[in-house]
């Protein structure tokens, strides 16, 4: 038996845990989590990680924050549960929908809380599809996403994430769900329809969603789901001209709007909900993560006024429903975290924050194997590519992404990578000596990998 404390838990673990995205192979080169200070974490064998990804895009006040463990504390010692059935509530609930109205969308003003992202969204497809229903509109069920959306792993979610590796193995996918293509600047083509077709790349990626809706007839459409930004797919930030034409397009079919914000609400990306930098409203928000800086699992979906005057008139019950929905440690833990954000402008300092560490990165735009730097607000993503002339890939066998990963944590920072596109969404509270850090590690390690250029 090793004496190394990490590696007794990773032997211990393999023999008993299975993990989300279960893999033998890189769990035996796993991290054993032990601690948490701000944007760092501590490993089982002491050495300490900039955490460049706020966990999983999550924790947005970093850890070892003790005013959360303190409200969760506190909360845990007066009511640790209660039912949000109808017919009961807690006070808790009431007021996190309250300080949600504030900062959502104006035309959202109902809130309803479950555990996770995917969970939210799962009850934003069936309550689109509730919507319709009420609205004499039966036949309308599909649900349109997009190519390297990520939407969670539930069957649903699972069937509206653009990405086939999430479903290869785990189908059939549900059925009334299809993709477009993703608007991806960096690389989204299209064919002009002639000579007099001048719509720019994003009115275009736009159209997908009109000539989709009309394939399948808007009267069988509920809805279109995607991110503002596309995180897990690596940071794809649109055109500016996208979201406002896709907001058109299904105003014009009678097609919902449903953002899901899971990763770009909350601040994230420097406004407390991410399509106000496009000008446009959703019918429906789902959001997680940043609500409860990770300290507690809490999601949920805001709602249209529209949409929750269709909930009050439903005949019988929305039976929709989770045991932890309103869950009163989860919304204790949330209340704090937008007490926080406020007394400290924190959504400003996010904005702040990601226009310096976008400046820095773009440092690395000189490497010729860097194919793009992106990013809005603190969601930042470096995209390596073989070639940067042609965009080519490099080939997945050479691992390019997963070595300059291993480069990175050998060099003390840890985040999660989509193939060979690095992301960094660090905590609103990272000091901007450990930005640098980041940017200077991840520079080192491209190097490393793929030589000076
Ligand atoms: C945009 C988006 N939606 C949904 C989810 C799923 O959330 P959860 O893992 O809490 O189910 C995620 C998770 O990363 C996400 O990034």
């Amino acid at each position: 038996m090793t004496e190394d404390p990490r590696l007794q838990w990773l032997q211990r673990d393999q023999a008993r845990v299975i993990h989300p995205l279960h893999n033998p192979e890189l769990q035996r080169q796993g991290h054993v989590w032990v601690r948490g200070h701000g944007a760092v974490l501590v490993d089982a064998d002491g050495r300490e990680y900039l955490d460049a990804l706020s966990g999983l895009w999550n924790v947005i006040l970093g850890h070892g924050c003790q005013e959360l463990a303190d409200a969760a504390a506190r909360q845990m010692r007066q009511l640790a549960y209660a039912s949000g059935y109808a017919g009961s509530t807690n006070p808790w609930a009431v007021e996190l929908a309250e300080k949600l109205t504030q900062v959502c969308y104006p035309r959202i003003n109902r809130f309803f809380f479950t555990c996770g992202g995917a969970e939210a969204n799962e009850a934003a497809f069936k309550t689109a599809r509730f919507f319709w229903k009420i609205q004499g509109q039966p036949s309308k069920v599909h649900i349109i996403s997009r190519r390297w959306a990520y939407h969670g792993t539930t069957l649903a979610a699972m069937s509206a994430t653009g990405m086939p590796a999430y479903w290869e193995m785990f189908g059939p996918v549900v059925p009334h769900f299809s993709h477009i293509e993703s608007p991806y600047p960096y690389r989204f083509q299209f064919t002009p329809r002639g000579p007099d077709d001048h719509r720019t790349p994003g009115q275009a990626a736009a159209d997908l969603l009109e000539e989709e809706i009309l394939r399948l007839g808007p009267e069988n459409v509920a809805a279109f789901v995607g991110e503002p930004v596309q995180g897990a797919a690596g940071v794809i930030v649109p055109q500016e001209d996208y979201w406002p034409r896709v907001r058109q397009i299904c105003d014009r079919y009678q097609v919902l709007l449903i953002a899901d914000e899971v990763i770009t609400g909350v601040g994230r990306t420097g406004r407390w909900f991410a399509l106000e930098h496009y000008g446009i409203e959703p019918d429906i928000v789902t959001f997680d993560k940043g609500i409860t800086s990770g300290y507690f699992p809490l999601g949920g979906i805001g709602v249209s006024d529209q949409i929750a005057e269709a909930l009050d008139q439903g005949q019988g019950s929305w039976m929709h429903a989770y045991t932890y929905s309103a869950h009163p440690v989860g919304c204790a833990v949330a209340l704090e975290v937008l007490r926080i954000l406020h007394q400290r402008n924190l959504v400003q300092r996010a904005q702040e924050l990601g226009k310096l560490l976008l400046e820095k990165l773009r440092t690395l735009e000189s490497h010729p194997h860097v194919g793009q730097v992106r990013g809005l607000g603190l969601m930042c993503a470096v995209e390596l590519v073989a070639d940067r002339a042609t965009k080519a890939e490099f080939p997945p066998q050479e691992a390019v992404g997963h070595r300059v990963h291993l480069a990175t944590q050998r060099r003390g920072m840890f985040t999660r990578m989509r193939g060979d596109v690095y992301n960094l969404a660090p905590c609103y509270l990272t000091r901007e000596d450990q930005l640098e850090r980041m940017v200077q590690i991840l520079a080192d390690s491209i190097c490393e990998v793929l030589g000076q250029g």
